[in-house]
């Protein structure tokens, strides 16, 4: 039996907490939240549950096997750190820490204590984002020229990290993930009209090798919930939308022919547009929470290293290290260390 405990029962940490507690051979032992009404609230579902608002009661018990932290970002280092000095496999939600000297510190953390140092990086668990990267890397679309990502919503408004760090972490995670490699510069702009210091809308775009450009849209505050990113390649463009719920690919086989870019007369310039038809591939869907849990403990128990290791978190928070320099320097090109 693997004794499992949770830090942070906010927004997003119940959902954590439903899965780990549904899955066999895991026990979630203990749950703290600072906020002792959070504790409260969970104590009426899970009465086996011990809560605690004290986070040392979880890094500092040696009955714990792995913790899961789903704090806000500002305090994943600190707590992780003391979980996995104290012999724990970690879970930290995205971003995995607030800098990448944390994520490095981190890292070697994990590797002197030999534990699993696991980042929650959702959407590589999910199963469209999965499909999509089998169509990308079969070579069906063709050459993939660009990307370009919507992740919008009117709210949950931040305080404690703009909607770069929020909301694009998740599209840059997909990004690299997509193209295999990690973005080499950014350019991104944003606007705080909320909160004085905090971007509640950031446009940034990513440089890839080959000149792939890939675009992210983040924004709390527009009135459409949009979850939707467009590959557009040499042959074919794919389009994911994780807002439909039962079909979240589409593969238009449409294209310009180069070929064809000066025609002379318009008939042969609509001749090189190609408008083929719309694929709609069947995708198994299930709750990709659930599979990244899954693999987080698999990983503890076989000692493999996750898909969304450290180095992996390390990687996203390398390229939100960098849009932030872009953004506060007016949105210069920066490279991504
Ligand atoms: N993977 C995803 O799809 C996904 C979705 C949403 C949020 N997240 C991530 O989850 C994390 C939490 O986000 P949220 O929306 O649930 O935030 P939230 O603010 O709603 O909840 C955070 C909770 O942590 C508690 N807390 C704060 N500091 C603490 C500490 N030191 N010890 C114990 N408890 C503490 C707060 O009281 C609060 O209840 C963030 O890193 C966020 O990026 C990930």
């Amino acid at each position: 039996m693997i004794n499992a405990a949770i830090i942070g029962v906010g927004r997003w940490g119940p959902n954590l907490l439903r899965n780990f507690a549904s899955m066999e051979g895991v026990r979630v032992a203990k749950v703290c939240d600072l906020d002792a009404k959070r504790c409260a609230a969970i104590r009426s579902k899970f009465p086996e549950v011990i809560t605690t608002t004290g986070p040392g009661d979880v890094v500092r018990d040696n009955a714990i096997d792995c913790t899961v932290i789903c704090t806000p970002v500002a305090t994943h280092y600190e707590l992780a750190a003391k979980a996995l000095a104290n012999g724990q496999h970690v879970f930290v939600e995205k971003p995995l820490a607030a800098s990448a000297a944390e994520c490095r510190k981190l890292i070697a953390l994990a590797e002197q204590n030999k534990r699993v140092l696991f980042v929650g990086h959702t959407f590589k668990y999910n199963a469209g984002i999965r499909a999509a990267k089998n169509y990308i890397e079969s070579g069906e679309l063709g050459e993939v020229y660009l990307v370009d990502a919507s992740r919008t919503n009117l709210g949950p408004v931040r305080t404690d990290v703009n909607a770069l760090w929020d909301l694009a972490a998740h599209d840059i995670s997909i990004f690299s993930y997509w193209l295999g490699g990690q973005p080499r510069s950014v350019s991104a702009h944003g606007a705080c009209y909320l909160n004085k210091s905090v971007e509640d809308v950031v446009y940034a775009t990513f440089e890839y090798a080959g000149g792939v450009i890939a675009h992210v849209h983040a924004s709390w505050l527009n009135p459409r919930k949009i979850r939707e990113i467009t590959v557009v390649g040499s042959k074919k463009m794919l389009v994911w939308n994780d807002m439909n719920l039962s079909e979240p690919i589409r593969i238009y086989n449409k294209g310009i022919d180069k070929d064809e870019l000066y025609p002379d007369t318009f008939d042969s310039f609509r001749l090189s547009i190609r408008e083929g038809e719309v694929m709609i591939p069947s995708i198994q869907l299930n709750e990709p929470l659930m599979t990244e849990c899954l693999h987080f403990i698999e990983c503890v128990r076989s000692g493999e290293r996750p898909l969304t290791d450290g180095y992996d978190g390390l990687d996203v928070v390398r390229a939100l290290e960098a849009a932030s320099h872009s953004m506060r320097q007016n949105s210069a090109c920066v490279p991504v260390e």
